[in-house]
């Protein structure tokens, strides 16, 4: 039995912040105490006077090795939970894919051989319905049962994700039967579709113009379609990226009339803007991502709307393609730049951030980026904070340390950073994955392997 013990830090959970020694046995916590108040004798203590001891990142987004317009996410699963684990997350909730013409399992059989035996820190999965059918929404059931309680499915992308309303409204009623989640890639596809033959036909080619046509109220618009598709069906849903203040207005309505609706928003929505989208010589499509990124206004409707709970969860959306080879990819047509940002690695410090500049407090801070995500798919009590029973999933993080983002020093395997040059308060000084070390001084300690796969119950939002 190795008993570590954390001491002197300031433990912060989602409900407290206390001054508190923390006792770790065989992977798990076993005490949190006073420093006067306890008699144990580790094998191995870690000082974390002068520091914070927080709860392990649950990053509830990521894609590794997505494939995506012709190529793959550049991070693999040995990459990018390294990279996550430098940033202080110990807990990735991948998508799993299953193609058209495919079944749920075959798509999460090649999701558990990409991840398996590959991660640093654990890992679940959420499932991409590509394919709704009879026999795929039958698949649902055994998923749940096995721990993959959350369905992603899509009102954009035609003819790769896409889910006519039909499709979605019986999933939702599917996953109102057996406890299931539906997540909501809320954007009007076929619209935006039109959109961008149009502008392609004006000669509008340049990253900027993907901002342009995906509307927010395009987003708006599928958000409320969404949401009334999930109350006929008497379904809760989780709507992700929200990027446009229009379509948190329709959750914050929604959540106001007591419906089961969960929004999510990303770090680049509250520190990006469109004016990156329209950074010159084809720099902007480094910022290519749908949800796309808005004019800056939006930025203080999403931490509003992250202070009043009207948003509950930040996650990554970690999608990373490289600038060279991938992103240019759609030189003459941003429509095939493929889509998403790296930040696996960013979020947790990115948010400290966010403590520092008022934004948010330091609970929420942990609300949103361990506690609630944690909780909404299903792992709290084992994830998600510190506490006797939780894994031993700890960061202590240094509030007083300085650094700045780049592609020079992150461990993402991407030729850029999204943030690239951004001062930020605070870093990961030691991170634990259920009571071993993965990073100290400086350096990762942990191993490809390490990382357990997650099992997880239905949202305990809803039970
Ligand atoms: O641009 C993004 N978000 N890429 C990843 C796929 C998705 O829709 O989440
Ligand atoms: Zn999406
Ligand atoms: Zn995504």
């Amino acid at each position: 039995m190795t008993r570590t013990l954390i001491t002197g830090g300031l433990v912060i959970t989602a409900n407290d912040e206390v001054h508190a020694d923390v006792l770790i046995e065989d992977g798990r916590v076993v005490g949190v105490a006073a420093p006067s108040s306890h008699g144990w004798t580790a094998d191995r203590t870690l000082d974390a006077t002068g520091k914070y001891v927080i709860p392990g990142g649950v990053d509830a987004h990521t894609h590794m090795e997505m494939p995506f317009g012709g190529t793959y996410a550049s991070d693999d699963f040995e990459s990018g939970t390294r990279a996550a684990a430098w940033g202080g997350t110990t807990t990735i909730i991948d998508f799993a894919i299953q193609s058209v013409g495919q079944s749920l399992r075959a798509g999460l059989d090649a999701w558990h051989a990409k991840a398996d035996g590959k991660c640093a820190i654990d890992y679940g999965f959420h499932m991409i319905m590509s394919d709704v059918n009879e026999s795929s929404l039958k698949e649902m059931d055994g998923l749940v049962s096995e721990g993959i309680s959350s369905f992603k499915l899509f009102t954009a992308y035609p003819g790769v994700f896409f889910s006519d309303d039909g499709k979605i409204l019986r999933a939702m009623q599917k996953a109102a039967s057996n406890g299931g989640l539906i997540m909501m890639h809320a954007e009007n596809g076929l619209a935006i579709d039109v959109l961008v033959e149009q502008a392609l036909a004006r000669g509008e080619t340049d990253p900027r113009y993907h901002g342009e046509v995906r509307k927010a109220l395009l987003e708006a618009e599928a958000t409320h379609r969404v949401i009334k598709l999930a109350q006929v069906a008497g379904a809760p849903v989780y709507v992700v990226h929200v990027s446009a203040e229009e379509a948190l207005h329709e959750i914050a309505t929604a959540r106001h009339k007591g419906l089961p609706v969960f929004g999510e928003t990303c770090p680049q929505y509250l520190f990006l803007s469109t004016d990156n989208l329209a950074e010159p010589d084809f720099e902007g499509a480094k910022y290519v991502c749908s949800t796309p990124l808005r004019p800056k206004e939006h930025q203080a409707a999403l931490w509003r709307g992250l202070r009043t709970n009207d948003l509950q969860v930040v996650s990554t959306d970690h999608c990373p393609f490289c600038f060279t080879g991938q992103k240019e990819m759609g030189r003459g047509d941003f429509s095939k730049i493929p889509n998403g940002l790296p930040g696996v690695e960013n979020r947790m410090d990115l948010l400290h951030q966010a403590v520092v500049d008022g934004h948010i407090t330091r609970r929420r801070w942990i609300e949103i980026a361990c506690a609630t995500p944690a909780r909404v798919f299903g792992l709290y009590g084992r994830k998600g904070t510190i506490a006797p029973g939780a894994d031993a999933d700890i960061v202590i993080y240094d509030p007083a340390a300085e650094q700045t983002i780049s592609a020079a020093t992150h461990h993402m395997n991407v030729d850029y950073s999204a943030y690239e040059g951004r001062r930020i308060a605070g870093r990961v000084e030691t991170v634990l994955s259920r009571g071993e070390v993965v990073i100290a001084q400086g350096e990762f300690k942990g191993r490809a392997g390490h990382g357990a796969y997650l099992a997880r119950s239905t949202s305990q939002y809803l039970n």
